[in-house]
């Protein structure tokens, strides 16, 4: 037998039967596991969803609305003790996939929406680790309202040309029917995460800043607290976008400033 029939056999067998022990394993997992109930730790501590924002694209910012349009995933990640395996059993397989709806989800959704979706584009597999620790990646397109931050100042006011020149944009995801005593939102960062950050086709706006909360909110609708991430976006309008359409509109511009002045001199 040449060496390379050898290692293509040795390969086959190992891609084999770690095929078959990550079968084994499912089947193991699964058997008697009821999607439906929430994990418990077993130590007695609160049960906690750390979560983590990282933002793709900002598709569109709507001045007239103040909605923006997002691509991003959020990171999800909690502990099922319900799915952890001991690697040595397995052919030490450590890590597992399984589709997302085969086991216990997080009710994340988006609080503030202004679209449609609440929910992840595509239905997702989840990441699972033989200590049970579960990482869920779904992607999402929200559309979200922002309010106006600080009003412009100097030229920008002068020439009328924008009401404001910032916009405060804030995701508050919750779980919608866990409070705080089931359900704990935790924070994986204290910023959005813009590693993988495309910016505007127009750089009308520029993220100027991110930050990250969670705090406990109450609803008039029950009678426990709802932990709330949010997760905040400051856009602030990029000066040199405005400049160039200042200078494109000069002459409207100069109307709107000589009817000011006529106005004044009346006065
Ligand atoms: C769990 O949460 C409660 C408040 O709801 C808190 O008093 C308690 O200290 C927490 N337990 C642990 C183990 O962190
Ligand atoms: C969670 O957010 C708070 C407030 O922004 C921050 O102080 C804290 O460091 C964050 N936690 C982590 C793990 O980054």
């Amino acid at each position: 037998m040449s060496l390379i029939y050898v290692l293509l056999l040795t390969a086959i067998m190992n891609t084999c039967s770690g095929a078959m022990s990550r079968g084994r394993l499912t089947n193991d997992l699964l058997k008697n596991y009821v999607k439906s109930v929430k994990p418990e730790p077993s130590d007695g501590s609160n049960f906690s969803v750390t979560l983590g924002f990282t933002l793709l694209n900002l598709d569109d910012v709507d001045d007239d609305n103040k909605v923006i349009d997002t691509h991003s995933y959020i990171d999800q990640t909690w502990r099922d003790e319900r799915l952890a395996w001991e690697p040595s059993d397995y052919d030490d397989v450590r890590v597992l996939h399984l589709p997302a709806d085969s086991v216990w989800i997080p009710d994340i959704v988006l609080f503030n929406n202004a679209g449609d979706d609440y929910k992840p584009i595509i239905d997702m597999t989840v990441l699972v680790f033989s200590d049970g620790t579960i990482n869920y990646i779904p992607p999402y397109h929200l559309k979200s309202f922002c309010e106006t931050g600080k009003q412009p100042t100097g030229f920008f006011n002068k020439m009328n040309i924008e009401r404001y020149n910032e916009l405060v944009c804030k995701l508050a995801f919750l779980s919608w029917m866990h409070d705080v005593e089931e359900i704990r939102l935790v924070n994986r960062s204290s910023h959005i995460d813009l590693s993988e950050f495309r910016r505007l086709p127009v750089d009308k706006y520029q993220v100027k800043s991110t930050s990250v909360q969670v705090d406990p909110m109450k609803f008039s609708c029950c009678p426990g607290s709802y932990d709330i991430a949010t997760f905040t976006i400051v856009l602030s309008k990029d000066p040199k976008y405005y400049h160039d359409h200042a200078s494109a509109s000069d002459h409207s511009s100069e109307e709107t400033h000589d009817h000011h002045r006529d106005e004044e001199d009346k006065l």
